[in-house]
């Protein structure tokens, strides 16, 4: 049974870089004990700043971070021991063995003594790198150096795990054998928060997923819940040929009366794609291409599907590229 108590608690965080980028401007969220949360933004938002603020690599500006009920700046003694973390650029020493690796983490961070040499071996064979245990890290591929860094932060037997992007560029084998063990770690009650730009990721694992922009919440909640608030029951995907370059979603929007959530970009005079909210399904579509087809457009290619998280992602943080 999972008892609902903050296990992080972040309040009126703000965080400005020394070259005066400000990279988060009042943030506030909670993440229970037990919750599995998906932390999510577009390129440059602002969630490895918060990570590392929570995991008391950064300071803040201001504001506060606490971990089970500690603040974390004032605590980071125990931070370090109630916390496991993977960095984006995973941090790994590249002259030492995947062996060394976990050897000089588990010392680091107090295992005892008497039970290294079990805890480091379970670690190997969980990341799959048993046989390459006495390899450099250098000569790692980009999958095995995640699977390596995963099993490193979870080396410790920490209550808190704070994954950033665990599965940046890796092959399918390597996500699933990530992916499982995020599970199980979930199954024994710990409390994860993963950043992740992968929406597949979010919707497979997360109980509960927080969207931030420009340093700032703008959304949280489950996956269906927040499909529900921000695109509706249902997508209607339209292939549309005669659109004019200036004829957008807004101008979409107001022919149809409709939501409508994206057009793609004119390229060469070809068709274009354009994803229109259906509160009602089916019995929209024959309403929407009598209207097209009245005003003149093709409707090439007409689909009915349910939105996935990556809808609601682009419905609430838009599709103008960040940095
Ligand atoms: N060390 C730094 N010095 C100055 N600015 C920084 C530094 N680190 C990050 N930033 C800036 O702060 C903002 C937030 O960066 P952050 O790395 O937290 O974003 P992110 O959401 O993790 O992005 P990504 O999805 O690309 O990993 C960005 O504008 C970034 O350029
Ligand atoms: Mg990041």
């Amino acid at each position: 049974m999972v008892s609902l108590s903050p296990m992080i608690e972040i309040s009126n965080l703000t965080h400005v870089y020394g070259g005066g980028k400000k990279a988060l401007d009042d943030l506030s969220f909670i993440v229970e004990q037990g919750e599995l949360v998906a932390l999510l933004g577009p390129n440059g938002a602002g969630k490895s700043t918060t990570v590392k603020i929570i995991t008391g690599i950064l300071k803040p500006t201001s504001g506060s971070v606490k971990a089970d009920g500690a603040e974390v700046s004032e605590n980071l003694g125990r931070i370090r021991s109630i916390l496991g973390f993977m960095p984006q650029e995973t941090a790994l020493y590249q002259d030492l063995t995947a062996q060394e690796t976990l050897e000089y983490h588990a010392v680091l961070y107090g295992v005892p003594k008497e039970e290294i040499a079990e805890r480091v071996a379970k670690m190997l064979d969980l990341a799959g790198l048993t046989q390459r245990k006495d390899d450099l890290v250098r000569t790692y591929s980009g999958g095995m150096k995640r699977r390596l860094a995963l099993v490193r932060s979870i080396l410790h037997d920490s209550e808190i795990l704070i994954l950033d992007e665990m599965s940046l560029g890796v092959d399918v084998q390597s996500r699933n054998l990530i992916w499982n063990q995020v599970r199980k770690l979930k199954s024994e009650g710990r409390t994860i928060l993963f950043c992740t730009n992968y929406m597949d990721e979010a919707e497979a694992l997360a109980d509960r997923v927080i969207i931030i922009d420009n340093g700032r919440l703008v959304a949280s909640g489950s996956t269906e819940k927040l499909k529900q608030k921000h695109v509706g029951k249902y997508l209607i995907e339209l292939t549309l040929v005669g659109l004019e370059a200036d004829q957008g979603s807004e101008w979409l929007g107001e022919k149809l009366k409709m939501n409508v959530e994206k057009v793609s970009e004119p390229l060469d005079g070809g068709p274009r794609t354009a994803w229109i909210q259906s509160p009602s399904g089916h019995s929209d579509l024959p309403t929407v291409i009598g209207t097209l087809t009245g005003l003149g457009l093709e409707v090439k290619a007409a689909s009915l599907r349910e939105p996935s998280l990556g809808d609601v992602f682009l419905a609430i943080t838009g599709s103008k590229l960040r940095d």
